[in-house]
């Protein structure tokens, strides 16, 4: 953030561009008929018909000139690339940890850690945070389950607390007493995404490990949004304003037994890694890279991604990139705040989110929405985010729908993808959508079968053409 003579400080972009891609903004009336296409889930909608791609920022940042350089000079080698080995280096560099091994993205680390740990003790247990599904699907699959140590206030969507993603410290001590030898291993997510991307202190990470440590049971750091939570603890923990990024890296990675990470998130690139120091547990985990992901000095990353990933990684260890997401995420959740639009606070990493439950308290649990209103912000900006309620949510019970416990559309936010002027015209749009929020109605499924994220619904009436007929009658001929 810079401040401004003038007005109120925006973020400012700390990189020029060097190369774009076109996008267009397709008439409100075509972007009826793509989301009616779609079956209203914007899992299901083509790039073609969207302007602002905010679905997610995994996979979807920005490359600098440097990584792209450094992507020719991949080592294409199936087994000892030099490729490899400068990656190990870096990483070598800047966590501190002898043993690397790639994976083709996070939820394969998730799947090689399941393999290694909860497979072996049927029934075992997986204390973390907050639960992300991509982890807890593996750990499930393998046969074990997980508990939820997120301290209370995480879960409250309105709050001042600068650290929602800290374990109930309590809690998880008497989850290890408890389960004894029962426990695979401890989940620590750095930020929590789930939650709203909201960090958790480098303190009570070192807590967190030193329990781990009491109780003999391994601590595994997700470091997949690492990225902002560096920025977060730099900026609100006060203990370590003076520290440097790459200190705090490597304090908190000290503490750690095991680290792994989509590097669709951190680094900049498409792959994943896990990383650790004991020789022998790396020979454990990898057995199965070897039999499920590919030879383990590229685990079915391809090499010109693990150099782009080599450089990120060092781009990541640079105050004013990882100030970048964070500060527009801030201004996002800030104008909208402002203008009385409920959405989680304090501002998170990952991307901003709104409250969907606040925002169309008119729409029932049962008719979506989240969805709903996911749909109606495509339909008055072109914008796509993402559901996060019943519709994402798992049954456990056939017979039995479980309705979101959290209703929020999710607006990531691509690290060094969009300006400031394209959020102020989100800002402005997603406002018009405020003002009109009583055009908005629920959708529903064709069955009562068990659905899943990327399944299709339908609109409970004609209320996207009589948004979209608005939207003509107050902007004219604008987009
Ligand atoms: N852990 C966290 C905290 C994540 O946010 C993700 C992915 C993963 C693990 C899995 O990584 O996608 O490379 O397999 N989150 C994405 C998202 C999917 O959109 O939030 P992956």
């Amino acid at each position: 953030m810079v401040d401004y003579y003038r007005r109120n400080s925006l973020p400012l972009e700390m990189h020029k561009v060097c190369i774009v891609q076109k996008t267009e903004i397709i008439p409100v009336e075509e972007r009826v008929k793509a989301i009616r296409k779609a079956g209203f889930n914007t899992y299901r909608m083509e790039s073609k018909d969207i302007f602002l791609d905010m679905l997610t920022d995994s996979g979807v940042n920005a490359m600098t000139n440097d990584q792209l350089g450094a992507m020719m000079t991949g080592d294409d080698c199936y087994a000892g690339s030099k490729t490899y080995f400068r990656l190990a280096d870096k990483i070598k560099e800047i966590f501190n940890k002898d043993y690397f091994l790639p994976v083709h993205q996070g939820r394969a680390c998730e799947h090689m850690l399941a393999l290694a740990y909860v497979q072996p003790k049927p029934g075992s247990i997986v204390p973390m945070n907050f639960q992300f599904g991509t982890s807890v699907g593996k750990i499930q699959y393998c046969g074990g389950d997980f508990v939820i140590c997120i301290a209370e206030e995480g879960l409250q969507k309105q709050s001042a607390n600068p650290f929602k993603g800290d374990f109930d410290l309590v809690k998880l001590e008497s989850v290890l007493k408890q389960q004894g030898g029962n426990i695979a291993f401890v989940r620590i997510e750095a930020g929590t995404n789930l939650i709203g991307g909201q960090p958790i202190s480098l303190d009570n990470m070192l807590a967190v490990s030193e329990l781990c440590r009491k109780y003999g049971v391994l601590s595994v750091l997700d470091a997949s949004l690492l990225q902002d939570n560096l920025h977060f603890i730099k900026t609100r923990e006060n203990a370590y304003r003076d520290k440097s990024i790459r200190e705090i890296v490597r304090t908190m990675s000290d503490a750690m037994d095991i680290i792994y990470f989509s590097a669709r998130k951190l680094g900049f690139g498409r792959g994943g890694a896990i990383i650790l120091n004991d020789q022998k547990e790396f020979e454990h985990i990898k057995s199965f890279v070897a039999s499920f992901e590919g030879f383990p000095t590229f685990g079915g990353m391809s090499v010109r991604e693990m150099e782009a990933i080599r450089v990120g990684l060092d781009d990541t260890m640079d105050e004013d990139t990882i100030s970048q997401g964070p500060q527009f995420i801030e201004y996002l959740v800030n104008e909208l705040e402002d203008a009385g639009i409920p959405v989680v606070t304090p501002p998170g990493g990952l991307g901003c989110h709104i409250d969907a439950m606040k925002f169309v308290p008119h729409i029932d649990r049962r008719d979506y929405p989240a969805g709903a209103l996911a749909s109606a912000i495509y339909i008055a900006s072109g914008a796509r985010g993402m559901e996060r309620g019943g519709i994402d949510e798992p049954w456990a019970d056939p017979d039995e729908e479980p309705y979101g416990s959290m209703e929020l559309v999710r607006l990531a936010v691509p690290r060094r993808v969009y300006t400031v002027s394209q959020m102020n015209y989100l800002i402005d749009r997603l406002l018009w959508l405020y003002d009109n929020r009583e055009l908005i109605g629920g959708l529903h499924f064709e069955t009562n079968a068990p659905h899943n994220f990327y399944d299709a619904l339908e609109a409970n009436s004609d209320w996207p053409e009589r948004l979209a007929e608005k939207f003509r009658r107050d902007f004219g001929d604008s987009l």
